[in-house]
C-alpha cells in the first residue's frame, strides 16, 4: 500500500509533468507531428527493449533517443515524443507476463510519463537558454549546451526516480543514490555520446540516421544483457548451494537467508561499498556451508551434542574454507567464512585468533549468525524475542564480540528493528 507521503510525492510529480505535456502540446507546431510520432515509435522501441541491472532498476537506451529529440526538435516536442515512448511501453513482469499500458495501473504510468516529460522538457529548455538551436549543427558551437543538457535531463531523472524509490523502501536517498552510482556514469557517458552524436548525424543526413543508431542500440542491449545473464547464473549457483544445506540441515534451513540479511544491515552500518556488501552477503548466505561436509546424525540430532559430536561440527568453518577457497572469485569470501566463530578474546574457532586479527566481515558474519540463532527455535530450547537476543549480544562485547561490531549492531538495530525481524 502506498503512504501518504509516497502519494503526495507522486502528485506533484504528475501535476507538474501533466501541466508541461499540456503546455507543450498547445506549443508545438502542427507540422512537427509526423516527426514526433515516428520518434515516439523509436523511444517505444527503445523503451520497451530495458535491461535490468537490479530487480527494480533497469537501464533504458531510450535515453539516448530522448536526447536527440530535444537536440533535434526542441524541448516541447522532446517532452511529449519521451511521455508517448515511455507512455506505451511494453515491458514484462517478473513472472514473465507482457505488461503493457492497458494492464499496467495508471497511476505508474502517469507517474513515468510526468517525470520524463520533466527530465527531457528541462533538459531541452537548458539547452536552449545556453544557446543551443534545436535542429541545428551542434558541433562545434552548441556542444556544451548539449552535454548540459544530456546532464540535466539525466540528473533530474535519476533524483525524481531516486527519491520515489527511497521513500516506497524507506531507505535513505544517498543509500538509493550510492546503489546506482557505478552503473550511472558508464551508462550516462555512452548513452550521451551516442545521442549527441546521432543529433548530429540527423541533422546532418536525415532520418537514415536512425537506422545507423539503432545498430549500436541493439548491440549494447545484447552486451548487457549477457554481462547480467552470467551475474543471474553465479547466484543461482550460489542459490542452488544454500538449498543443498538447507535440505540436508533441517534445524537451520531459512538460517542463511536471515544472516543474509542481517549482515547486509550491518554492512550499511559501517558504510560498505555496493560491491563489497555484496560479497558479505554472498559469505552469509554461505557461511555454514561446510556443514555439508557434516554427518546428518550429527546435524540432525534433536538432544545435546557429545564432545566428540560437537568437535565435528565444529569442522564446519574450516570445510566451508576448504570449499569456497577454490573458487577464485570467493578468495575473500572463504576466509570471512572460515573465521565466523571467531570471537573478539580469542575464546573461539577453528584458529582461536582474536581482535583486529578478525576479519570485520567474518565479525559481521558472526553478530548476524548469533542474532539469528537466538531468535530461532532450537531443538534443546525455544527462541529468544528479538530484545532477548539484543540483550544477549550486547552483553557479550568484549567476550564473543568486539566494541566496534556492538557499536554498530546498537546503531542498526534502533533503525531497522522491523528488519531484525525473523521472517522465515
Ligand atoms: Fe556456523
Ligand atoms: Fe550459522
Amino acid at each position: 500500500m502506498l503512504n501518504k507521503r509516497v502519494k503526495v510525492y507522486i502528485s506533484i510529480v504528475i501535476g507538474l509533468g501533466l501541466s508541461f505535456i499540456v503546455y507543450s502540446i498547445i506549443n508545438v507546431p502542427t507540422k512537427k507531428i509526423v516527426d514526433i510520432i515516428l520518434f515516439a515509435f523509436f523511444a517505444f522501441l527503445a523503451e520497451s527493449m530495458p535491461i535490468y541491472t537490479t530487480k527494480e532498476v533497469t537501464v533504458s537506451v531510450a535515453f539516448a533517443i530522448d536526447l536527440m529529440a530535444i537536440l533535434i526538435f526542441g524541448p516541447y516536442e522532446g517532452a511529449l515524443i519521451a511521455a508517448i515512448g515511455i507512455g506505451f511501453q511494453i515491458g514484462k513482469y517478473m513472472d514473465g507476463r507482457v505488461r503493457h499500458i492497458f494492464n499496467f495501473p495508471y497511476y505508474k504510468t502517469l507517474f513515468n510519463i510526468s517525470q520524463i516529460a520533466l527530465s527531457v522538457g528541462i533538459g531541452g529548455l537548458i539547452y536552449g537558454y545556453t544557446g543551443g538551436v534545436p535542429g541545428a549543427y551542434i558541433y562545434p558551437n552548441h556542444l556544451l549546451s548539449a552535454i548540459l543538457a544530456a546532464m540535466i535531463y539525466y540528473l533530474l531523472n535519476t533524483s525524481i526516480v531516486a527519491v520515489l524509490l527511497s521513500l516506497l523502501t524507506n531507505k535513505s536517498l544517498t543509500y538509493v543514490l550510492t546503489k546506482e552510482i557505478k552503473w550511472m556514469v558508464p551508462n550516462f557517458l555512452f548513452l550521451a555520446f551516442l545521442g549527441i552524436i546521432m543529433s548530429e548525424a540527423f541533422v546532418r543526413i536525415g532520418y537514415v540516421s536512425l537506422i545507423l543508431l539503432f545498430i549500436p542500440l541493439f548491440m549494447i542491449r545484447y552486451m548487457f544483457k549477457l554481462y547480467m545473464d552470467s551475474k543471474q547464473s553465479y547466484y543461482d549457483t550460489i542459490n542452488v548451494l544454500v538449498k543443498a544445506l538447507d535440505a540436508k540441515d533441517k534445524y537451520t534451513a531459512g538460517h542463511s537467508k536471515n544472516v543474509e540479511k542481517i549482515a547486509a544491515l550491518l554492512c550499511r552500518e559501517f558504510g560498505f561499498s555496493e560491491s563489497h556488501t555484496e560479497m558479505v552477503k554472498i559469505a552469509a548466505l554461505l557461511h555454514d556451508i561446510g556443514k555439508i561436509g557434516v554427518k546428518e546424525e550429527v546435524l540432525n540430532k534433536p538432544g545435546k551434542l557429545s564432545d566428540e559430536e560437537l568437535s565435528i561440527i565444529r569442522e564446519h568453518p574450516q570445510k566451508g574454507y576448504e570449499i569456497l577457497k577454490e573458487v577464485p572469485a570467493l578468495k575473500e569470501v572463504s576466509l570471512w567464512v572460515k573465521y565466523h566463530h571467531e570471537w573478539y578474546n580469542g575464546n573461539g574457532y577453528p584458529d582461536g585468533i582474536k581482535g583486529e586479527e578478525i576479519p570485520l566481515e567474518a565479525q559481521i558474519l558472526s553478530l548476524a549468525d548469533v542474532f539469528d540463532a537466538l531468535v530461532s527455535d532450537r531443538p534443546y530450547r525455544k527462541a529468544f524475542s528479538q530484545e532477548g537476543a539484543y540483550e544477549i549480544i550486547v552483553g557479550n562485547e568484549g567476550t564473543q564480540f568486539s566494541p566496534k561490531i556492538i557499536k554498530a549492531f546498537k546503531k542498526a538495530f534502533e533503525k531497522h528493528r522491523e528488519e531484525f525481524k525473523h521472517d522465515i
